[in-house]
């Protein structure tokens, strides 16, 4: 009920007004975002590299309605891949780039796929350059289709551009079975956002089995899997499958996003497994923010009692 409010503040412009505004939320986004800038990110980026964790890096922002926005947003990423490469980065994809499609222009009202497809090829190309990946993040459950014709598409030039499956969609393991060929590089996470019942699991159990199930399909299959949970039993499944299998460590990797479990990346590092985390930098944090207080009360409870200490 909590994570249906939260998730429908992170679409209304009053609330957004309202906590944007807070002096005290700054100090509570700086726990999950590395910075404005992309200095912040690419000093983020160094460390976590120093300590042996891989990076893929988000420039913020959602549901572009500009062309001219969405071809800045492309130009900001060309950027930031240019000054990963130079800061030796992007050697051995240790530091790629998260893409959110509406944020390059998937949802605009005439030719949106186009001009999507458009821009992650521009960033693609950079990538393909300085020797990294890019990975297209998938947003709420009405974008599926396009994000994955878009993907699909762009693969025929850049077949290592990844794409994310998220289980709390009912259709996920139809998906995971299509990608799970060779080359191909795929996230899995749970799913942030909120659908309809006849798309998607409500229960945090069906989604866990979901979860499960798409993950053993991956794992057994012949791509790349990118395991994007937290979630502790999740990863004692993976574990235990990658033994079974005896799958190679350098062959799948896990995700976890920055700010969150940071003791557990560490962790598994320590072990010898590969280990990526999701960077995000900009000023327009609002959406992202809202997505991670809802995923876990405690952290909307830390909020409010920075906020009401404050007054
Ligand atoms: P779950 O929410 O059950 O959490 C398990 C445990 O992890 C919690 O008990 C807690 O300890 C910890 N935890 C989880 N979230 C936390 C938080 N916000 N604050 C503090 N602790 C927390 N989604 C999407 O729809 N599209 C996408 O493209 C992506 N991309 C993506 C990339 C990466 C690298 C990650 C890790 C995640 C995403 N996600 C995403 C988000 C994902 O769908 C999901 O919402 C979160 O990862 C939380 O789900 P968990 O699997 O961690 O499980």
């Amino acid at each position: 009920m909590l994570r249906r409010v939260l998730l429908a503040a992170s679409a209304s412009q009053r609330v957004r007004g309202l906590i944007t505004t807070a002096p005290v939320t700054r100090d509570v986004v700086k726990r999950f975002v590395a910075g404005d800038t992309a200095a912040d990110a690419l000093a983020v980026t160094e460390r976590l590299v120093g300590q042996g964790l891989s990076v893929t890096i988000d420039y913020l922002g959602e549901d572009t309605v500009d062309p001219e926005q969405a071809g800045a947003v492309a130009s900001e990423y060309v950027a930031l891949v240019d000054r990963l490469s130079a800061a030796s980065l992007t050697v051995g994809g240790k530091a790629e780039v998260s893409v959110k499609p509406t944020a390059v222009g998937l949802g605009l009202a005439e030719h949106g796929e186009k001009t999507a497809a458009e821009n992650i090829t521009r960033i693609c190309a950079a990538a393909c350059k300085a020797g990294t990946t890019v990975t297209v993040d998938m947003e709420d459950h009405s974008r599926v289709e396009a994000t994955l014709r878009v993907v699909g598409e762009l693969r025929a030039d850049f077949p290592d551009l990844g794409c994310v499956i998220q289980s709390y969609l009912r259709r996920s393991p139809g998906d995971c079975e299509a990608l799970a060929v060779a080359g191909s590089r795929v996230r899995l996470c749970k799913g942030a956002y909120q659908a309809p019942d006849a798309f998607a699991f409500a229960a945090r159990s069906e989604i866990d089995r979901n979860y499960a199930r798409c993950m053993r399909m991956l794992l057994d299959g012949d791509g790349y899997p990118m395991l994007a949970t937290h979630d502790p039993r999740l990863v004692a499944i993976a574990k235990s499958r990658v033994t079974t299998i005896a799958r190679d460590p350098g062959s799948f990797e896990y995700q976890m996003l920055y700010g969150i479990r940071t003791d557990e990346q560490a962790r598994l590092a320590a072990e010898g497994a590969q280990v990526r985390v999701y960077v995000p930098y900009g000023d327009d944090w609002y959406g992202y923010f809202m997505r991670r207080l809802a995923e876990r009360p405690a952290n909307l409870t830390f909020f409010l009692r920075a906020l009401s200490s404050r007054h």
